[in-house]
């Protein structure tokens, strides 16, 4: 038996002899799970939060609010998408409020603090949506694991979609941090590999919104398109400013559907038309995705996106290797449970790579009224480099 089931046992057993009552050992109820999630409930990522920890409650819901016989207790921090408090929340939760694991973040900056204390810590952390490369890359750690994407997976076929369709010039826009840095590398990198040149690439800090200056930067750029990273509701103002700003007539977008997850709903049409690629869309010929979606509507009135899936398939990770482990969070024993795990998810189907990220497809999008339409596969099974994860 494994020390943490073992430790349980002990506990009914010594409960059961002070109250002198054998059979209460086989009532014995076991000790709930404690995940402490680090999650954006505040600001620009709001909604990504939201959407995430929704998701993660629908999967617990679906396993009669257990995982593994053990009721869950989420243990909830908005950690405002503030890197430089991200070791404080972490540590928090760990020391005062004796968290079993850690589920975070939204922000790749807030994601690499968590790390930091998880590797330190030894405790299991899942990542339900930060893409910073390094977290599965020269961070990688037996113990931290991501069940979304990397920066790189969620842009890098763009270039080729944009080159198939005779576009050999672009400008690139982000908010200048960790993910944002990596979105216009990785973009640069793809684009220039099917023979595109990247004329401008601008930025500005996290999480400002004052679009105008760059966008008269890249009016005079002259570029045949404009790519860029945004997400949340800070992507809905951009996309808004773009429309309003008259290019969107005149330079096509080709976006990392981050861009237009889940805000299409706050627009008017002012996103018709543009294709991204992502690992998730609306229209996808899966079984699986139907019934999440009929799942999605019955507990909340947003509609279903990438952050949703995200937050459910969190869930069902976890729901799967506690299974395996009998209950146990440890580390130690969940790594070999998740590492190759394979997934059968509303997004498709996807695996757990050896430095810890999904290999998945990534899907060709257009937003038609209020959806990212499914237009095929622009990479199937895609996996990340993983540059320099050594994992012993
Ligand atoms: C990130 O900071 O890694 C990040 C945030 C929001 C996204 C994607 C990536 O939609």
């Amino acid at each position: 038996m494994r020390t943490h089931a073992r430790r349980q046992v002990l506990h009914a057993v010594a409960g059961s002899l002070m109250l002198g009552a054998a059979p209460r050992i086989l009532q014995a109820k076991p000790a709930a799970l404690r995940i402490g999630v680090m999650l954006p409930a505040s600001g620009t990522y709001a909604p990504l939060g939201a959407a995430i920890l929704q998701g993660m409650r629908l999967a617990l819901q679906e396993s009669g609010g257990q995982w593994a016989g053990r009721p869950v207790e989420f243990l909830t921090v908005d950690d405002e998408s503030n890197p430089s408090k991200a070791p404080e929340h972490a540590n928090r939760l760990i020391a005062r409020d004796k968290v079993d694991l850690l589920i975070g973040s939204v922000h790749s900056g807030v994601a690499l603090g968590m790390a930091k204390v998880a590797r330190e810590s030894g405790h299991l952390m899942l990542i339900p949506n930060a893409g910073a490369n390094a977290l599965t890359g020269s961070a990688c750690a037996p113990n931290v694991f991501r069940t979304s994407f990397s920066n790189w997976q969620t842009i890098y076929p763009l270039g080729k979609v944009m080159a198939d369709q005779g576009i050999k010039t672009a400008a690139f826009l982000t908010w200048k941090y960790t993910a944002g840095q990596e979105y216009a590398e990785a973009f640069a990198q793809g684009f220039e590999a099917h023979g595109g040149k990247v004329l401008t690439s601008l930025t500005l800090p996290f999480p400002q919104l004052e679009f105008g200056p760059l966008l008269a930067q890249i009016a005079a750029a002259r570029p045949q398109a404009v790519s860029c990273f945004f997400s949340g509701s800070g992507a809905a103002k951009f996309l808004l400013d773009y429309a309003r700003s008259g290019l969107k007539d005149k330079i096509p977008l080709y976006v990392t559907g981050h861009t237009t997850e889940g805000i299409l709903h706050a627009l008017k049409g002012e996103a018709e038309g543009i294709t991204s690629v992502l690992h998730y869309a609306d229209g996808l010929p899966n079984a699986k995705d139907k019934a999440f979606r009929q799942a999605w509507k019955k507990v909340s009135k947003l509609p279903v996106d990438v952050f949703a899936v995200q937050g459910y398939d969190t869930g069902l990770v976890l729901a799967q290797a506690l299974k395996a482990t009998q209950g146990d969070p440890t580390a130690k024993v969940m790594q070999k449970a998740l590492e190759g795990i394979r997934i059968s998810s509303p997004r498709g189907d996807w695996v757990m790579s050896k430095a810890h990220n999904p290999i998945q497809d990534i899907y060709l999008r257009q937003v038609v009224g209020q959806q990212n339409l499914y237009k095929g596969i622009a990479a199937k099974a895609l996996e990340d480099p993983g540059s320099n994860c050594r994992l012993s």
